[in-house]
């Protein structure tokens, strides 16, 4: 069952989430990807409510919602599973199935193609209505040389940031009722 929750309500829980390490998922065609994200926006633009997060070119992630353009952001509540994130967040999609491999559990959106995750309950469906290169040249030296530092391979592995409209957000409580297994979704 899902509970729909009241977004400013939650901002907090779901900021501090972000802050902690959370899971962008994404999906294209009959492939789904998961990756941790610790950087994230929540607010408000064009008077829509909307999720913000930051890709880099290198990802994965970034191949696949760039073919379809939403995902959902799946928030811990409470304890989660220290692998999930760690293996997340370094592991690529290109090279593993981490949903496989972790034996996450997926469950089809309710406004969007791309799945929620059980085991981090807290989430937000978002459909992109922005997205735009960071130019470098615009960033603060210390911040450009922290994230992108000069001579490494780094060094032009610039993020995309990638505005989501919300479209809906809840908690899900049973992790028994309304699952699609993989092999529905993929
Ligand atoms: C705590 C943590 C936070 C991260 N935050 C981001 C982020 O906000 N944006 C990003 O592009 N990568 C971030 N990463 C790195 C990606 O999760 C990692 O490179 C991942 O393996 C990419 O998977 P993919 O190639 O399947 O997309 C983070 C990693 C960790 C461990």
């Amino acid at each position: 069952m899902r509970q729909e929750i009241n977004l400013w309500e939650y901002a907090g829980q779901i900021l501090d989430g972000v802050r902690k390490g959370a899971l962008l998922t994404t999906k294209s065609g009959d492939e789904i990807n998961t990756m941790t994200i610790g950087w994230g926006h929540l607010g408000v633009e064009w008077s829509r409510p909307t999720f913000i997060v930051y890709v880099r070119q290198s990802r994965h992630t970034k191949t696949l919602l760039d073919k379809n353009p939403e995902f959902t952001v799946n928030i811990p509540v409470g304890a989660v599973d220290k692998k999930i994130l760690s293996l997340c967040g370094t592991k690529s999609g290109r090279d593993l199935d981490k949903f496989k491999e972790l034996g996450l559990t997926a469950m089809a959106g309710q406004t969007v193609s791309v799945p929620a995750i059980a085991e981090l309950p807290l989430t937000l469906e978002c459909k992109v209505i922005y997205q735009q290169d960071q130019e470098l040249s615009a960033l603060d030296p210390a911040c450009r040389e922290h994230s992108y530092p000069a001579g490494t391979a780094e060094e032009n592995n610039f993020h995309t940031v990638y505005y989501g409209e919300i479209t809906a957000a809840y908690k899900i409580n049973d992790e028994n009722s309304d699952i699609l297994s993989l092999r529905q979704l993929c």
